[in-house]
Parts: C-alpha cells; structure tokens; sequence
C-alpha cells in the first residue's frame, strides 16, 4: 500500500507545517501582545494531521509501524491545551497576555521534545 505510506509522509509534512506556523507566528507577534492570523488554522491543521497519521499507522494502511500510543496521547492532551489556549485568544482578543502567547510557544515547543526525544 505505498499510496497510503505517500499520504502518510504528506500529512506529516502538512503537520510540521501546522505547528511552525503556530511556533513562528506566535514568536513574531509576541511583543505586540496579538494572536498571530492563522494560529487556529495552524494547530488545528496539526491536530488533524496527527489523528489522521496515527489513523492510517494503527490501521497498517501506511507502512511505518506501530505508533507509540503513551507518546501519542500525551502530546494529544498538549496539542489539546494549545487549541484551547488559541481559542480563547481568538475569542476574546484584548485579553491576550504575554502569558498566553508565552504558553502556547512553550507548549508547542514542548511537543516538539516529545516528539522528537521520546523513544
Ligand atoms: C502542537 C502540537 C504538535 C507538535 C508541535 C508536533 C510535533 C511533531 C514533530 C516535530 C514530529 C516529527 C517527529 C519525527 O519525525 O521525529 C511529529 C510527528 C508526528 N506527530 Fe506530532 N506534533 C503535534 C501534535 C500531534 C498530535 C495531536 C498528534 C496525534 C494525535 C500527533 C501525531 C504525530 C505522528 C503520528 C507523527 C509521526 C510519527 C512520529 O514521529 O511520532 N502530533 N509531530
């Protein structure tokens, strides 16, 4: 099934995509205390490539193994606070704290370690 092992490598690079656009945006919007533009489409675009790539390895659709499920449900549950924590900047802009920014940078940047580090 090498098709679904290509749309596998595909949502993966579409899921490091989703988060750098988080990560960066974030970073370059810090200082001007603002969610960046395309934050929510940016995790939400992480998130749903990570289900769907943890879909097609569990299901053996794409040929790359077994996925570690411990590691995939805990950078689920910090992938979940991300979205949370962009939500709540999308809906209620003049209450964006350096804080908030500050937490979603470190989060995303924790769940990169997790899954880089975690093997
Ligand atoms: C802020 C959120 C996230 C960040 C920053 C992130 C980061 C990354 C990174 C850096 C990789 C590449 C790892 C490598 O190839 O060595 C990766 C791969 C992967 N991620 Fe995520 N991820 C996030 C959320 C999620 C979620 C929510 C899921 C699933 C529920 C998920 C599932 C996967 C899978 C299946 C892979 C490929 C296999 C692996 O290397 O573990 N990710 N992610």
């Amino acid at each position: 099934m090498w098709r679904m092992t290509t749309l596998y490598y595909v949502l993966l690079v579409l899921h490091l995509v989703g988060w750098a656009i988080v990560l960066g945006g974030v970073l370059a919007t810090m200082r001007d205390r603002v969610l960046p533009r395309g934050a929510l489409h940016g995790i939400l675009t992480a998130l749903v490539t990570g289900v769907l790539m943890v879909g097609l390895a569990s299901s053996g659709a794409a040929d790359v193994g077994e996925p570690d499920n411990t590691k995939i449900a805990v950078k689920l549950l910090v992938a979940v606070v991300v979205t949370a924590l962009v939500v709540q900047g999308v809906r209620k802009p003049a209450k964006v704290t350096n804080g908030l920014l500050g937490a979603i940078a470190g989060l995303t940047a924790l769940n990169v370690g997790i899954a880089v580090l975690w093997r």
